[in-house]
């Protein structure tokens, strides 16, 4: 009998310290937990519709409060990730020039490349998502972006769509352009997986 007593007090006293373990869980445990996997797990491992998953659930956490929950850019606020490029930001560059990618690009892109005329031509082309005829002046910009826009590591970055490689540079050096500034502080916040997750999302938005 005696024994039953404590056995009966010991699964009694199991029970309840469980349930704290499950509210806890419920407010903080849940979180983290899954943040842990996900950064234990190999990138190799995942399935397109789990990165899918990630990649959405990453970009609302850490990027819709700036280019909004439908990644169109909150009013003008940040870039438009439905589009690559739009054309004010390709001007920009042109008459500008950029050395925002420093870890990769040192030297950046030297600014008045090509004339005025020029100028709103390739920056038509390059916001059409390069979809339409190639013009002319085309030929100085693939010297360092390729002929397809896809870039070249190493020279210039991929300005047709978002790769993994252009989606890390831009996390790690942040951004400033015509539309604002971008802080530099996410590739240390973010895995290997959900930065690549990111950049699956951002290109399924791209239309
Ligand atoms: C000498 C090589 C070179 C040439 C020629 C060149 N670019 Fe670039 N471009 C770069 C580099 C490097 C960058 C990255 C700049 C940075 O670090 O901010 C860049 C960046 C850009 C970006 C911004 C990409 C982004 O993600 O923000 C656009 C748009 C662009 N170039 C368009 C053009 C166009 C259009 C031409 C032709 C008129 C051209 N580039 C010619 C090297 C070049
Ligand atoms: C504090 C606001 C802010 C947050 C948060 C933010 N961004 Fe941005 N982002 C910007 C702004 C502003 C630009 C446009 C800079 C420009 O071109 O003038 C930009 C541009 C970009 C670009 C385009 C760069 C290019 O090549 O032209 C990418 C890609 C991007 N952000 C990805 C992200 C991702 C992924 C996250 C979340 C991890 C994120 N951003 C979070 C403000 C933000």
């Amino acid at each position: 009998m005696k024994y039953f007593l404590v056995g009966g007090f010991g699964l009694l006293v199991l029970v309840l310290v469980s349930k704290v373990f499950v509210v806890l869980g419920l407010i903080n445990l849940e979180t983290f937990s899954s943040e842990a996997r996900i950064k234990q797990t190999k990138v190799e491992q995942i399935n397109e519709k789990k990165l899918q998953t990630i990649g959405k659930q990453t970009y609302e956490v850490f990027c819709s409060s700036c280019h909004g929950m439908d990644g169109k850019g909150n009013n003008g606020k940040a870039h438009n990730h439905t589009k690559r490029i739009a054309k004010k930001t390709v001007l920009d560059i042109i008459k500008n020039g950029s050395n925002n990618f420093k870890t990769i690009y040192p030297s950046g892109m030297p600014s008045g490349l090509v004339n005025e005329m020029e100028a709103q031509e390739v920056a038509t082309y390059v916001a059409n998502g390069m979809k339409t005829k190639k013009p002319k002046a085309w030929s100085v910009c693939a010297s360092c972006h390729d002929e397809s826009g896809e870039g070249i590591l190493y020279v210039a970055p991929n300005i047709k769509y978002y790769s993994d490689e252009l989606v890390l540079t831009v996390l790690k050096n942040g951004k400033k352009g015509v539309i604002g500034t971008m802080p530099d502080s996410f590739a240390d916040k973010l895995s290997e997986i959900q930065i690549k997750a990111l950049a699956n999302y951002i290109r399924s938005i791209q239309k």
